[in-house]
Formats: structure tokens, sequence, C-alpha cells
């Protein structure tokens, strides 16, 4: 249990593993989830806005609003006093101006008892994180594919394949660097571009479907799962069937009820 925003990973830590080890970050939407993810020692456990898609069953990230951000971060950082919790701030609490973004990220500090936010975007954005940033909020960037953005990417594609998208995503993470932000997500991106980037960087960068030579890697917690049965893009490892596993336990129990097999004497007060 943890009684301030304090972790033992810092963002100074997360900076100083750019040298000495591989970052783990892990999404997480609640409580029992964030025990465990805590307790396992990831180093950031990120309240990802995916949380729109995988928890509350909408299309796109655009629709989440900041009381649903702060609701389930407030779940997940009560567990966590040794993973970093970061908070992902969702489309338009940032992108309409410098105050909205500072109070806004304050939100997620002070209501949310997060560590850090992420910002999704480059130099079009880059206003709004200098602010935050010194604000004395910790920014996390995230480039290449930016789910924000999917209107106008025009869905979910991998980014700086041609090199004139190459070279944005290049010059946005050195502007993001520039500006204070302590590591980089990187989702979808060749990896020779992440290898390029992470090379370029002296801030750790975190691949999601950006190969190998990232700084560390990230997954959505329920694709680690494989709590869905839909297809997952080729990036997704899931570790384990827990769809299966729960459809078999589901069965079982509808099975026991309807034959009276549950509750047994032993499961019953007397
Ligand atoms: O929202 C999210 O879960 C993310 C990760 C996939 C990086 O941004």
């Amino acid at each position: 249990m943890r009684e301030n925003n304090l972790s033992i990973i810092t963002t100074t830590k997360i900076r100083e593993y750019k040298q000495t080890k591989k970052i783990t970050m892990l999404t997480a939407y609640d409580y029992q989830v964030s025990v465990i993810l805590n307790e396992l020692k990831v180093d950031i456990i990120l309240v990802g806005d995916s949380l729109g898609m995988v928890v509350l069953g909408y299309q796109d990230t655009l629709p989440v609003t900041m009381e649903e951000m702060i609701h389930h971060a407030k779940a997940v950082t009560k567990a966590a006093n040794y993973s970093l919790v970061a908070i992902d701030m969702p489309f338009l609490s940032y992108q309409v101006d410098v105050k909205d973004a500072i109070y806004n990220a304050g939100r997620l500090i002070k209501e949310g008892r997060a560590g850090a936010v992420k910002m999704e975007g480059g130099k079009e954005i880059i206003d709004k994180v200098k602010a935050v940033v010194s604000s004395g909020i910790p920014v996390m960037g995230h480039l290449g594919l930016t789910p924000q953005h999917c209107c106008q990417i025009g869905g979910y594609k991998v980014q700086g394949k041609d090199s004139q998208s190459a070279k944005k995503i290049i010059e946005d993470a050195k502007l993001l660097e520039e500006a204070g932000v302590f590591s980089l997500v990187l989702e979808c991106i060749p990896s020779s571009l992440s290898l390029e980037i992470t090379n370029l960087v002296n801030i750790p960068t975190i691949g999601i479907g950006a190969g190998k030579h990232c700084d560390g890697q990230v997954l959505v917690i329920n694709d680690l799962l494989g709590i869905s049965d839909k297809k997952m893009p080729k990036f997704v490892r899931p570790y384990v069937n827990l769809n299966q596993i729960i459809k078999d336990a589901v069965r079982s129990f509808i099975k026991d009820v309807e034959t009276s097999l549950f509750p047994s004497e032993e499961e019953s007060y007397h």
C-alpha cells in the first residue's frame, strides 16, 4: 500500500536504466493486477488510455475522459509502492492549450497519485510538454503510432516506413528530449528506426511493436494474458490463453450449478 506518489522506482532510476538494464512496462487498470505487477517488480505500470478499448469497450481511445483515467489510476497507484506509475493524458486533455495541459497533468498527479504522465505527439505539442515538465511533473513521450491520432493516420498502421515520416519521428524524439521527457514510448515503427532513435537520444526508449533495440518493452496486460479472442497485431506475445481458461472455468461453474454439484456440503455453512 502506498501513502504518497513516490515509488521505489523513480524517473531518475528509469533514466539510469538506459545504461544498465532493459526496462519493463505493462499496463494495469485495476488494483489486483497492480498488486501483482508491483510484487513482480515491473519497472513501470502504465495506466494507458487503452483502458477505453480493453476495459470500457470503446472502439478507440478518443472518448476516454479525465474522470475515467483518474478513477482507474487511483486503484492502480494504491497498490504500487515499488513500480513507477505513469498515467496517460487522455485525448483533448492537453492539446488545446498550455493551461489545460498543466491543470490536467496536475489532476492525474494530485488525484490519480501517479508519478508521471504520458503525452502522445511531438513538435505540435512541444510547448505543452515543456510547460508540464516545468511545473514539476515528469512526462513520458510517445511517438510513432500514436492512437489518439488514429483518425488522421487512418487506423493503426506501422509509422516511419518512408524517409520523410522517419525523419519527422527522429526530429520529434530530439525535441521531446530537449523538452525534458524522462523516457519515450516508440510504437509500431521499423526496428531500424527505433535503433537509430535509441542511439541518438540519452533518454530510454520503450518499444511496442518497435523491435528489440529499444531500452525497454511495453505490452498491454490484457494482450499478454490473452484475454481477448480477437486477432492480435504481430508484435503481441500472449504468454497465456486466459480467454480459454476463463471460458473453461465459467462452463464448469454453469454445469456444476445446473447439476446441483455446487455448492457442496463443505462449501456451505451449518
Ligand atoms: O494506452 C496504452 O496502453 C499505451 C501503450 C500501448 C504504450 O499507450
